[in-house]
């Protein structure tokens, strides 16, 4: 065993600094808007839209046309492949429409989940082969970070062992390939919401999987400070049937990850991973507002679904001022919860309290 290695060039550090920390100055987050092109058709049928390509990029046109004021809670936008060549009515490229905004572009480059054979449902995250020529096109086309899902289950004997080994080392491989290519890697390893387990177990498994993930990274050298984490908050199961309350929830999310996460990172941006809008900025308030353990990394928002629900049910094909008017109050909000500075209740949208959460959810 060797233990030689170069640090990337200066040059490249810089630059992955240089993004990773603009995209988690205080008050703002990501807006995750790279719903595959499956998973746009399920939030266009639920406001009775065919899944049409000019119905997709109707719906990203209204986020990238929103008022210039996004851009004061919104630092990064995450896209699709499709959308990242899609242009406005007047031929405006989106990505240009989204540079104006004083926002970064970022592109979801894994492709799905696949079955971990022999294992209880678990599953790995495919999409490395030809990841480094994606990676490098991106970049030419404008962007400067990306995304990549890993999903874990709690289960009575799930997470397992080759569960959490596998899905750290793909991300690894992910994360320094994107880093090659000058891309600053957001790492989701997503605990999903599914089960009756209690808080306790959600927070023990969290901390197992991001030590894997930690293991991993560092194994591949990756460069801690030009990359960000974006983790499940610490929550019990959807059908646990014990209720705890936000500040409960959020000191078991900030205990887990003082324990696991390194201070080298730079920021932490939660998925919403089916909680309702409000809920999601509930939970983010009280986690930057928790003081029982350690934070030394910004801790903000990268949400898909609590952060769209009411701009997509108010829009509903036609209604485009309202549906930007919502995803600017949800946005403002988050900025708020992201310093700990939001007032529950004090934001309401048209899908405040919907149910987002969906069994077994595929981005
Ligand atoms: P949700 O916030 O809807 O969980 O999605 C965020 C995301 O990007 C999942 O990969």
């Amino acid at each position: 065993m060797t233990t030689y290695f170069s640090y990337p060039a200066p040059e490249l550090q810089k630059e992955l600094r240089r993004i990773a920390n603009a995209i988690v100055v205080p008050g703002k987050g990501i807006l995750a808007a790279d719903e595959s092109t499956g998973t746009m058709g399920k939030r266009l049928s639920n406001i009775g839209l065919e899944n049409t390509e000019d119905n997709r990029r109707k719906y990203r046109q209204l986020l990238f046309t929103a008022d210039k004021s996004l851009g004061n809670n919104i630092s990064g936008v995450i896209l699709f492949h499709e959308t990242l060549y899609q242009k406005a009515d007047d031929g405006t490229p989106f990505i240009e429409l989204i540079k104006r905004l004083g926002i970064i572009p970022g592109i979801k480059v894994d492709k799905g989940v696949v079955p971990l054979m022999g294992s209880e449902g678990e599953s790995t995250t495919q999409g490395l082969d030809d990841l480094s020529q994606r990676c490098a096109q991106y970049k030419k086309d404008g962007c400067d970070f990306a995304k990549w899902r890993c999903v874990l289950k709690i289960g009575k004997n799930t997470p397992s062992y080759l569960g959490m080994l596998e899905n750290a080392n793909v991300l690894a491989r992910y994360a320094s390939i994107c880093q090659m290519n000058g891309l600053v890697p957001i790492v989701e390893p997503e605990v999903l919401m599914d089960g009756s387990h209690d808080l306790e177990r959600a927070q023990k498994v969290t901390e197992t999987v991001l030590s894997f993930v930690y293991k991993a990274l560092n194994d591949h050298h990756v460069f801690l400070e030009g990359t960000l984490l974006k983790p499940n908050m610490v929550l019990a199961g959807q059908e646990c049937p014990t209720k705890y309350t936000p500040m409960q929830a959020a000191e078991a999310t900030t205990l887990a990850l003082s324990r696991t996460v390194p201070a080298a990172v730079p920021g932490i941006c939660f998925l919403s991973g089916g909680q309702t809008e409000e809920e999601a900025t509930i939970h983010l308030d009280c986690i930057n507002k928790a003081s029982n353990a350690r934070k030394p990394w910004a801790l903000t928002f990268s949400y898909g679904r609590a952060l769209q629900a009411s701009a997509l049910k108010a829009w509903s094909g036609t209604n485009v001022k309202a549906g930007q008017d919502e995803l600017l109050k949800r946005a403002a909000a988050n900025g708020a919860a992201a310093v700990g500075k939001y007032t529950a209740g004090s934001c309401s949208g048209s899908a405040g309290q919907t149910d987002l959460f969906v069994k077994n959810h595929q981005y």
